[in-house]
């Protein structure tokens, strides 16, 4: 078996992961310092790089998700018991799955608002809802709401990162970092 199979994240996976993890940064910043959005505000400045970014993150999702079909996670550390292994792998389906709705819920608001909504402030994306449409107008809230969930997943998610690296420390963390292969290749 390849030594990548065996026990580490491929490379594109791992990009695909931090690339994630460094937009939906940016994207937080960003919904936290746009403007509030009212009945009359127009998606320009920070509004619309949290739109832009926001559609970079689900297709890249999307993309990742592709790869993901085709690139089982290397196994877990036998010592893990098996409701912590479960639980881990819950909260990664679930990461994936906010990773999608949260966008979409905010897309579909812009839609109601009738803003365009565009890839890298040039590729224009189809609307998502028709423009005045109440369900489009309510997934606004969720999408605020879904925000938090996410964000506290990912804390959880970070804080089991820590804890496997610092509490059991069975090598989980390296298996994302860039240095694993090195590490591992020089003691093939
Ligand atoms: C994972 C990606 C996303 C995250 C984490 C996120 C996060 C947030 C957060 C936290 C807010 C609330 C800001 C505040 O009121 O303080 C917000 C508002 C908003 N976001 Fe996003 N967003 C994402 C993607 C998107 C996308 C793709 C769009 C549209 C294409 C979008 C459109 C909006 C709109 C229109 C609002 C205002 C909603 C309202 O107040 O009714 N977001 N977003
Ligand atoms: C900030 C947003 C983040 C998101 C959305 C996220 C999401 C994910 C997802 C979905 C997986 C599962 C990969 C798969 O099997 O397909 C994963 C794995 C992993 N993440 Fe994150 N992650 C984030 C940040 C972090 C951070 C900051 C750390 C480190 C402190 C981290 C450490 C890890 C590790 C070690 C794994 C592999 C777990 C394993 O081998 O079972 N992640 N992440």
């Amino acid at each position: 078996m390849r030594l990548e199979s065996a026990s580490a994240y491929n490379t594109p996976a791992r990009l695909f992961h931090w690339i994630t993890a460094l937009l939906l940064l940016v994207q937080y910043v960003l919904a936290w310092t746009m403007p509030d959005v009212h009945r009359d505000t127009k998606p320009v400045g920070l509004i619309a790089w949290h739109l832009g970014v926001g559609v970079a993150i689900v297709l890249l999702v999307f993309v990742r998700l592709l790869w993901r079909s085709m690139h089982a996670a290397p196994p877990e550390p036998a010592s893990l018991p098996a409701a912590l292994r479960a639980l881990g792998r819950y909260t990664h389906w679930l990461l994936y799955l906010l990773l999608i709705a949260v966008p979409l819920m905010g897309w579909a608001n812009a839609s109601s608002r009738d803003w365009s909504v565009t890839l890298f402030a040039s590729i224009p994306m189809p609307p998502l809802s028709p423009t005045g449409s109440p369900v489009g107008h309510a997934l606004g809230d969720w999408h605020r709401v879904f925000a938090w969930v996410l964000l506290a997943l990912v804390g959880l998610h970070v804080g089991a990162a820590l804890f496997h690296q610092f509490v059991l420390r069975d090598n989980t963390l390296a298996r994302m970092l860039p240095s694993h292969r090195k590490q591992a290749a020089t003691k093939q």
